[in-house]
């Protein structure tokens, strides 16, 4: 099978772009510059070009308040954009598996979400995602929804990222401890996208087409998740304690409403695919690890630089 691994430089993009080059997947990612999904003669273009048989869209304005300041651009981007990839996958009979949210759901229910609980979208990020999926249904029936929550990885400006630098800068963290949801390292999201497809390439009957959640293992609190953010890098790199505070969501100022308690059910997953949810504390200890490599090889680039300038 091929792959086109659209949005290709974000963090869930890079992920997917490493998976596929580990399992030897044909495959060809295009970031953002090389393709803009609301050009719809654009992705005809790649289509034709490259004959993909499955389409991944990792291509998202993922940042919650961003969303929410620039929503003409947004909905442009996370519904009609996606809308332009399933009209053209539809025509060029090409199969589309889209990344979606836990934010498409209002956080109030106080139990796992399945994918038969009505999505009630509570700000412009999540609203823009499910008019996204929406459109997807409508228009290209061979398509997979994967919706995931908290993700994070090395790549990137996000939670993890944000949290990291502050433990570095030695700076103190405050996180909110009235959120709830499940992290997902980004890694074993895009493992779990190319699982899917590799068992949707060799069955024909009976279509396992539809949307499915899938989250890493472990409902937790951002706050939680903060800690062992903190925890893990100290160790890692012998920084010192860094002090990390909980805190109510109200004290935090965030522009968008944010939904409080948004784990997903992965059943359907498990019983479709047979496959399992990975622990989340795992890919925060492969984040870490990550992130460290890098900081030592820019850490040794900058030297190279000061010797030969010395
Ligand atoms: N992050 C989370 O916590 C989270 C949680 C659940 C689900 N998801 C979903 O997972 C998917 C991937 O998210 P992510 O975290 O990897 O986001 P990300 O790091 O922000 O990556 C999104 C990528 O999309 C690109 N992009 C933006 N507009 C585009 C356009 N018009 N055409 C083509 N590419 C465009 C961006 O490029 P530029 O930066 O150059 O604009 C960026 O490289 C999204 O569908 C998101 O909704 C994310």
């Amino acid at each position: 099978m091929k792959l086109l691994i659209v949005g290709a430089a974000g963090q869930v993009g890079q992920a997917l772009m490493r998976v596929c080059a580990d399992l030897h997947i044909d495959h060809i990612g295009l970031g953002h510059e090389q393709l803009d999904i609301r050009q719809p003669e654009s992705i005809v273009a790649v289509l034709q070009r490259e004959k993909p048989d499955y389409v991944v869209n990792a291509a998202a304005v993922s940042d919650v308040t961003l969303a929410q300041a620039e929503a003409a651009e947004c909905y442009a981007i996370n519904r009609d954009g996606v809308a332009n990839l399933a009209r053209a996958c539809s025509a060029q009979g090409v199969a589309l598996l889209h990344l979606s949210t836990d934010y498409v759901f209002d956080g109030q229910l106080g139990l796992p979400y399945t994918e038969e609980h009505k999505p009630n979208p509570q700000n412009v990020y999540g609203n823009s995602k499910y008019e996204g999926e929406e459109a997807l249904r409508e228009l290209c029936e061979r398509h997979i929804i994967l919706r995931s929550s908290w993700v994070f990885g090395p790549a990137g400006n996000n939670f993890f990222s944000r949290t990291l630098q502050r433990v570095r800068n030695g700076e103190l963290v405050r996180a909110a401890n009235d959120q709830i949801s499940c992290p997902t390292y980004t890694e074993h999201l895009a493992t779990v996208s190319i699982a899917i497809l590799q068992q949707l390439d060799c069955q024909s009957e009976p279509p396992l087409w539809g949307t499915y959640h899938y989250c890493d293992r472990g409902p937790t609190t951002r706050y939680d998740f903060a800690r062992t953010i903190a925890t893990t890098a100290t160790q890692r790199s012998e920084l010192p304690e860094a002090e990390v505070v909980p805190v109510e969501s109200a004290e935090l100022n965030e522009r968008a409403q944010t939904a409080r308690h948004s784990v997903l059910s992965t059943d359907k997953l498990f019983f479709t695919f047979g496959i399992r949810q990975r622990g989340w504390r795992q890919g925060v200890k492969r984040a870490v690890e990550y992130a460290a490599n890098q900081q030592s090889s820019h850490d040794l680039n900058g030297s190279k630089v000061l010797h030969g300038n010395g």
